[in-house]
């Protein structure tokens, strides 16, 4: 039945009719009216794709560098909570897709799978870990240290998150997390703390009363302070903030609207990514998650200056089908649309797709 799906979109279909409506509304949702939620994915086509001809493509490499580490495709996973709501395997099966397919794996801090059953089930992938500060600080430092004793490359600060987005599906249905599943890297109420609610969003009430509001670009120094991994500051959608970023010595940023959950109006993430590129793009490196559907949608964020992007609901649309084996099915779709994309544009490898070869759309009009 799978070999129909032929698209991202064919598994977010699929996606949607076969999960319940807590779980899809929670992965689907974005904050409010949901206007940047649609833009997300509408901005990629503001900008046009200038394809080169004759230029021997016989032979392509999808392959890049991150962070010093090779990856085999430029699309990772980015941080998803909770997902054992799409698949009894969850995290664990999203991070063996990422192993078998040479890509990064970040795991959230409020998974439904612990690090170290994560590190257990993809030893050999890159690992990145998704943080998440909470007001009592030692709980951060604890869970970054078993993160580097896992093995994880990465810290992957979310910085866009004071407080989560109102997601009105959420309130209406009162989200909560199943009572089979915790947040499995903690004990205690920050655990199950998310299996009830009595009004509105289990998880705005969860992150209302446990995460750190106080938090400043001084506290990046804080984290560095007890880490030597390498810290992607992700969430950011301003040149000033970047700049802020990369002073404060980041490895990379990850230009980022938090899948549109967090306030609606936000531009798309691709449309801030140019602003962010041109402020500090030579000297941190810089990702791209949001909307991504598409081969063509990669092209351009790595024409406009991104080293990497990262999929989210995408990979959740996969599990959701048929855990690991639909991960790899999304991300050998997206590999391969890349791959045409490539060839067709004249571009043998990652590094050949420059920068003229994607104009904004106005580009054309002012001809
Ligand atoms: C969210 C958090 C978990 O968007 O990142 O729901």
């Amino acid at each position: 039945m799978s070999d129909s799906l032929v698209c991202v979109k064919d598994f977010e279909k699929h996606a949607f009719s076969v999960l319940p409506r807590n779980a899809l509304d929670y992965y689907r949702s974005g904050a409010g009216a949901e206007e940047t939620l649609v833009h997300n994915r509408r901005a990629f086509s503001k900008f046009k794709i200038r394809p080169r001809c004759l230029r021997n493509v016989s032979r392509r490499d999808l392959s890049t560098m991150v962070l010093g580490q090779r990856v085999e495709i430029p699309v990772g996973i980015s941080p998803t909570a909770m997902q054992r709501m799409a698949h009894p395997e969850g995290e664990c099966a999203n991070a063996r897709a990422a192993q078998a397919m040479g890509t990064i794996y970040t795991l959230s801090t409020i998974a439904t799978s612990s690090i170290e059953e994560v590190a257990e089930a993809a030893p050999y992938g890159i690992k990145w870990f998704q943080l998440y500060i909470y007001k009592d600080r030692e709980v951060t430092k604890r869970l970054v240290e078993r993160a580097e004793k896992a093995g994880f490359k990465a810290l992957v600060l979310t910085v866009d998150t004071p407080m989560f987005g109102l997601r009105l599906a959420d309130i209406r249905n009162k989200f909560v997390l199943p009572p089979h599943l915790k947040f499995a890297n903690f004990m205690g109420d920050k655990a199950t703390g998310i299996n009830t609610t009595d009004t509105g969003s289990g998880l705005n009430n969860y992150v209302n009363r446990l995460f750190d509001q106080s938090l400043e670009w001084k506290d990046v120094k804080w984290l560095q302070s007890f880490t030597k991994l390498p810290i992607v500051v992700k969430g950011v959608l301003t040149a000033e903030d970047a700049l802020i970023a990369a002073d404060l010595g980041v490895a990379a940023i990850l230009v980022s609207n938090h899948g549109a959950r967090q306030v609606d109006g936000t531009p798309a993430s691709i449309e801030a990514l140019p602003e962010i590129v041109k402020a500090v793009g030579d000297r941190v490196e810089i990702y791209l998650d949001g909307g991504i559907t598409d081969g063509t949608d990669v092209y351009k964020a790595l024409a406009l200056g991104a080293k990497m992007v990262f999929i989210g609901r995408p990979a959740l649309w996969g599990l959701a089908h048929s855990g690991e084996e639909g991960v790899k099915k999304i991300l050998t779709i997206l590999k391969t649309e890349l791959d045409y994309a490539l060839a067709i544009t004249g571009c043998a490898t990652i590094k050949d797709i420059s920068k003229e070869m994607v104009v904004p759309q106005e580009y054309y009009s002012k001809l």
